[in-house]
């Protein structure tokens, strides 16, 4: 009897948030054999996670564990869980762990957009770099937890432009390009974001180990 090929690991995306959902979807393709990336609807939805960590790593690490917990009825699942934001430096980092409640808990896209625009009113250009940080956690079946951290440099707009992708993308100009990433298709976006760099680093690692 042929042997049968090794089953792919089934790894959980850890996240509720549609923006990211997409843009992990463009990243992970289908071109990924050692892997198989669902949503957390096989565990009935993503878990409420308190970010309470002062780093993006321990942000990623709290909600990978807490859908890692709700993985062990089931088994055989890996986790993965990202945790990211906006660093700008004439702002000392900010709002670096804060990006999705800079103008508040709750606040929409637009509002955290403005209370940066404001923040920066003013502010030449050459004291506009930021940074968006990506720091993925992955939690395999057994346990064994693995993080990356990758970042994608680049400049605060003075003001809003383009439509596409989510959170601040639409005032980020990255390195060595003119137009905003809300400008951008979501390919352009994948080919230089923090989350794509994060994502290639866990590629790597996951073709060493499974492959
Ligand atoms: P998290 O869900 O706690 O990781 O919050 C991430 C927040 O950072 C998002 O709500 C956005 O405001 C911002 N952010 C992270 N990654 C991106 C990106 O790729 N584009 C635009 N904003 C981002």
């Amino acid at each position: 009897m042929a042997a049968s090929a090794p089953e792919p690991l089934q790894i959980i995306i850890a996240t509720s948030n549609p923006g990211k959902v997409r843009d992990f979807s463009v990243l992970l393709g289908t071109d990924f054999p050692e892997a198989q990336f669902v949503g957390t609807e096989v565990i009935g939805g993503m878990p409420e996670v308190d970010e309470t960590g002062t780093t993006f790593e321990a942000n990623a690490r709290l909600k990978a564990e807490a859908v890692w917990q709700l993985t062990q009825a089931k088994g055989g699942y890996a986790v993965m869980a990202d945790d990211s934001g906006l660093a700008v430096d004439y702002l000392g980092g900010a709002p670096g762990v804060y990006s999705a409640r800079y103008a508040g808990v709750g606040a929409s896209d637009g509002e955290n957009r403005d209370k940066l625009l404001d923040a920066l009113q003013e502010v030449p250009v050459d004291q506009r770099s930021a940074r968006f940080v990506c720091n993925l956690c992955l939690i395999l079946p057994e346990g064994q937890l693995h993080q990356f951290e990758a970042y994608c440099e680049g400049t605060i707009a003075n003001k809003a432009r383009g439509e596409n992708g989510f959170g601040y993308d639409p005032v980020f100009i990255g390195e060595g390009m003119t137009e905003t990433f809300g400008e951008c298709s979501p390919q352009e976006k994948a080919q230089r974001s923090h989350r794509a760099k994060a994502v290639g680093l866990l590629r790597d690692f996951l073709s060493q180990q499974v492959g």
